[in-house]
């Protein structure tokens, strides 16, 4: 097949990302804008601010990405776009600008899933895993252990039963008035403090599935902070008691999976996966029973357009039929084990 060249679109949350990947080459160009001063004040994502910011957002985004890579639309083959999960006012966007400029060009417009993209991103790094290997997706939205066989070929290990890590992170974050997004500032925070000071569960560590559940850290968190009043390095000490009970229930059920699987690689994708502390803790553990982790770049951990943009591409490389009678949707509830198979 001769090289092809895709756009990516991503519009599913906070961030725009556009990007351009050859399929010889590789990335050419990715651009993202980060909506979070917008949403900073209001202490969370407000989904019409967000449509409204990708709309302004997109075009000149691509005029970057193609300046970037001294290309102009001519050059793009097709068009991979975020089709869910995700706010569906924020999908729509993006799929709209998409679906046009497929319609503009004559050349096919290809949903993808979100979560495909993040779980394929590694892939993209200097130092890619092979399949198969154990996925541990941790994201805003999702927390999910899952078998890789290949492109498309996902089996589903185990998941949250509740809040997902990330989120679990955020609504901490709030309780400790670290604002919106909560995640990174909390991980901030928690490198400056010392576990154990405070005890927290390790929720579900030794349920003997691979499920998690982290609402209850939130609560056993509201609950310490109402009855202890915490000075500066009690914030910062409980912070880290937080991250070390998450850290320490996601390596040990990734290693169980990775154990009940048979495999010697494990994959870590979704904006958690930038967690220092994680990845410190996972390598060692890792490592002690000989299973190599693979991350992608720290810039493609959270939400961008390149992770779009690859998962489209593998997909049209296995054969993927996009429609490209202009027609497009978006499922802004879409649970990754409904993908279609491709070819
Ligand atoms: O993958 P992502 O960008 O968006 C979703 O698809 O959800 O992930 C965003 C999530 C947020 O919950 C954010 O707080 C969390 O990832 N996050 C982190 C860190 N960086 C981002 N959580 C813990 N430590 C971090 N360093
Ligand atoms: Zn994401």
């Amino acid at each position: 097949m001769p090289a092809m060249r895709v756009l990516g679109i991503e519009s599913s949350c906070d961030e725009t990302g556009v990007a351009l990947y050859d399929t010889e080459r590789g990335l050419l160009g990715h651009a993202v804008h980060s909506q979070v001063d917008m949403h900073q004040a209001y202490g969370g994502v407000v989904p019409e601010l967000a449509s409204r910011d990708h709309i302004r957002r997109l075009a000149p985004l691509l005029r970057r990405v193609l300046a970037d890579s001294g290309l102009n639309l001519e050059d793009v083959d097709a068009v991979a776009y975020t089709a869910g999960p995700g706010l569906a006012g924020a999908l729509l966007v993006g799929a709209s600008f998409a679906a046009a400029l497929a319609l503009a060009r004559g050349i096919p417009a290809l949903p993808v899933h979100h979560l495909e993209g993040h779980l394929l991103s590694p892939l993209l790094s200097r130092d890619p895993p092979n399949f198969p290997f154990v996925a541990l997706l941790v994201s805003g939205g999702h927390t999910q252990l899952m078998h890789v066989t290949g492109v498309g070929a996902y089996q589903l290990l185990g998941e949250s039963l509740d809040d997902a890590a990330g989120e679990a992170f955020d609504k901490t974050a709030k309780l400790l008035d670290l604002g919106y997004p909560g995640g990174p500032a909390l991980a901030q925070l928690a490198e400056t403090g010392t576990p154990g000071r405070y005890k927290l569960p390790r929720p579900m560590l030794h349920s003997g599935d691979l499920d998690f559940s982290f609402s209850g850290l939130k609560t056993a968190v509201l609950t310490l902070v109402r009855t202890h009043p915490l000075d500066a390095p009690g914030r910062a000490d409980l912070a880290a008691e937080f991250q070390e009970a998450v850290t320490e229930v996601l390596v040990a059920k990734s290693l169980a999976a990775v154990r009940q699987c048979g495999m010697q690689r494990l994959v870590v994708a979704g904006g958690v996966g930038a967690n220092r502390r994680l990845r410190q803790r996972l390598n060692e553990a890792a490592a002690t029973v000989g299973v190599r982790v693979f991350y992608p770049e720290l810039e493609l951990c959270t939400d961008n357009g390149a992770m779009i943009a690859f998962c489209g591409a593998q997909r049209l490389l296995a054969g993927a039929q996009p429609d490209s009678g202009g027609g497009f949707a978006v499922r802004p509830r879409w649970p990754l084990q409904e993908l279609l198979p491709v070819g």
